[in-house]
């Protein structure tokens, strides 16, 4: 079975994969695939490319912003040749890393500038690996920048105290699919030239002041691994301008140009031209089956995600021990993740204890994440000490990612809800 190394639930009886489901769900549902843009409603609408594994899923709420999309998936990302127009040599890479890549070799922030110092690219630690390997990857620097305390998102306050000259583009993780505080960022960006690419793992369908992620910064990445609200098993979605879309497209496909798409369809030629190197990161039409029948499945699943939620947060809110988790009165959250925190001054036990009494209650836990600058990669390498960055360090320490999918049947919640105070009822001082 699927598994990341981020995602909880794995050993828990409630474990089922969207992917399952996908395929039941497309037996029962009927719903028209396309529709216009201007159809006046929120549905989503697709384009289906098949001979070319490529679907143009358009989410209608983008329409107005964006010409997208883009599928990956992973198989098919492996070094073509040493000598890369990013100038790094890949054995391997995950979709989601492929698209930032893209996303920050467009910024040019793959250059190394006159002075031979990479560019400094923020971001912050309370997030997962992918979110700063990728700006390794492209010969940038990641400069980490502590978090908000009720979102565990990026602090714009301290992006604008660290900010330097040199500074060239900010990834912004939504987390747990709560967006993370983008007016200022985003003024900051106009104001000093900053580019942003946007980790949106998390964050389908999460909206920020009423307007979808995926329309705010210059790029926006997503992932459809198995786990996230929509899947394609592997995968994941990039989203940007029109002109920086195509050139993604291009760059995934060979470096061909776009008339190459076509040619084995009934109106497509034999003929294309290789206008730059690219790569061949397209994605299969097996996984881009399953995530059509996702997409149709994607508003009743956040639905059940909502439902869920409501009831953990009625629940644990009658508990001074937790704190429940925030969603901000202009965000809509994608909740993909359910990240309860413990008062562990009012508790006998450690998190880490707390854990093993859920798990010795048959409930599947996990913790995310831990941050970036623990992580001896990144600790040796930057000289990093937990206490650098005070805020992610401390909530690390009392978060626990509770179970949270659509596939969670109400007496799975209720399971949920009785262990978590059994522990807390058990163990309170
Ligand atoms: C915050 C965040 N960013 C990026 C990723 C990477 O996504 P993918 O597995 O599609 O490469 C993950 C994966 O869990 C994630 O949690």
């Amino acid at each position: 079975m699927l598994q990341s190394p981020s995602e909880p639930f794995g050993n828990g009886k409630r474990m089922q994969t969207d992917a399952t489901t996908a395929v039941e769900a497309k037996k029962t549902e009927d719903r028209p695939s396309t529709s216009s843009p201007e159809t006046p409603q929120t549905e989503y609408y697709l384009r289906i490319e098949p001979s070319r594994g490529w679907v143009s899923l358009k989410l209608r709420e983008l329409w107005e912003y964006r010409e997208l999309l883009y599928f990956l998936t992973w198989r098919d990302i492996k070094v073509r040749y040493k000598q890369t127009v990013l100038g790094a040599a890949w054995a391997i890479i995950q979709p989601f890393m492929t698209m930032v890549v893209f996303s920050l070799f467009f910024g040019n922030l793959a250059n190394v500038p006159s002075d031979g110092i990479p560019y400094p690219i923020f971001t912050t630690p309370m997030t997962f690996c992918s979110s700063v390997n990728v700006i390794e990857h492209v010969g940038a620097t990641p400069v980490l920048v502590d978090i908000e305390p009720d979102t565990l998102t990026i602090d714009p306050e301290r992006v604008k105290e660290a900010i330097t000259d040199k500074t060239r583009a900010i990834l912004p993780v939504h987390y747990a699919g709560h967006p993370a505080t983008m007016a200022p960022i985003l003024e900051l960006a106009r104001s000093r030239g900053l580019y942003i690419v946007e980790d949106a793992a998390h964050a389908l369908p999460a909206t920020y002041q009423g307007r979808p992620i995926g329309t705010l910064g210059d790029f926006t990445a997503f992932s459809f691994y198995a786990t996230k609200n929509l899947t394609t098993a592997e995968g994941g979605m990039l989203t940007g301008t029109p002109d920086r879309i195509e050139r993604a497209r291009r760059l995934s496909l060979h470096g061909m140009s776009r008339d190459a798409w076509k040619r084995y369809s009934g109106e497509g030629s034999w003929y294309y031209e290789v206008v730059e190197a690219g790569f061949k990161y397209n994605m299969t039409d097996i996984q881009a089956a399953i995530g059509l029948v996702q997409l149709k499945r994607l508003d009743a699943m956040q639905a059940r995600r909502r439902e869920i939620v409501a009831q953990y947060q009625t629940a644990f809110a009658e508990f001074e021990e937790l704190e429940i988790p925030t969603e901000r009165p202009d965000v809509e959250s994608a909740w993909h993740l359910y990240v309860l925190r413990l008062h562990l001054e009012k508790l006998k036990i450690t998190r880490g204890q707390f854990i093993e009494e859920l798990k010795n209650r048959n409930i599947g836990t996990s913790v995310h994440f831990i941050p970036i600058h623990l992580h001896p990669y990144y600790r040796d390498k930057y000289d990093w000490k937990p206490e650098d960055f005070p805020v992610a360090y401390r909530e690390f320490q009392r978060v626990i990612s509770l179970p949270l999918h659509p596939g969670l049947s109400d007496e799975d919640v209720e399971d949920v809800i009785a262990a978590v105070a059994d522990v807390v009822e058990k163990f309170r001082k």
